[in-house]
């Protein structure tokens, strides 16, 4: 028997348009993924940033921060990485249905754990920004101190040393944060939402 068998769901009073047309704009994600020491989390706030000086209601959910909390029942294993995803997935649903503009920032190495995050919203809902960075780079910037550790062993399945990371194949968008600065990587993503108009 299904664990949620007796469970009917309730219509809510408001829907997702009301909520967008009161916000005056779009709901949807921004799903930032890339390896850690990457830049999702300093372009996700600095995007974020940006779209609150233009008036939208924004949240970031940060994998550091929500392993603090909500997800700190979880692990690297792939099946934690998997969990990690999936719930993050559920909550940006929410926050696009509370007519919001959620900002994500997990590695979500696994192409079908983001595909699933995909598959919860509606098309124009996801746009998966691939925050793209050689490894050399990440590790020489380590502002963690995490690949240190992971080389010498200490940290087991690291992503890019001893965990895969799958790269996207077809992003809406990729920035390069070795070759362009925070701020032109900053605008890259904001004239991508001007050409959807989504901003
Ligand atoms: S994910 O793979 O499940 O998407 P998530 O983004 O939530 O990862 O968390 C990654 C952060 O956890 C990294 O930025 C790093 O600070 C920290 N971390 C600790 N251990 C690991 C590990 N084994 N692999 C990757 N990141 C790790």
């Amino acid at each position: 028997m299904s664990k949620n068998e007796n469970i009917v769901w309730h219509q809510a009073s408001l829907t997702k348009e009301d909520r967008r047309n009161l916000n005056n704009h779009q709901s949807f994600v921004l799903w930032f993924t890339g390896l850690s020491g990457s830049g999702k989390s300093t372009v996700a706030n600095a995007v974020a940033s940006k779209l609150h000086e233009l008036s939208a209601r924004t949240y970031v959910l940060d994998g550091d921060n929500i392993r603090h909390g909500l997800n700190k029942d979880l692990g690297f294993s792939d099946n934690d990485r998997k969990e990690n995803i999936r719930r993050i997935g559920e909550v940006s649903k929410l926050f696009v249905d509370s007519g919001q503009v959620v900002l994500t920032a997990f590695i979500s190495p696994f192409q079908e754990d983001r595909a699933l995050v995909r598959g919860l919203l509606d098309e124009s809902e996801f746009i998966e920004v691939f925050v793209k960075c050689p490894i050399e780079e990440c590790e020489v910037r380590d502002p963690k101190g995490l690949y240190v550790k992971a080389r010498q062993g200490i940290i087991p399945e690291f992503t890019g040393i001893s965990s895969p990371y799958e790269e996207p194949t077809q992003p809406e968008v990729t920035i390069e944060t070795n070759k362009f600065s925070i701020e032109e990587c900053v605008e890259q993503v904001i004239s991508y939402l001007k050409e959807k108009e989504l901003v």
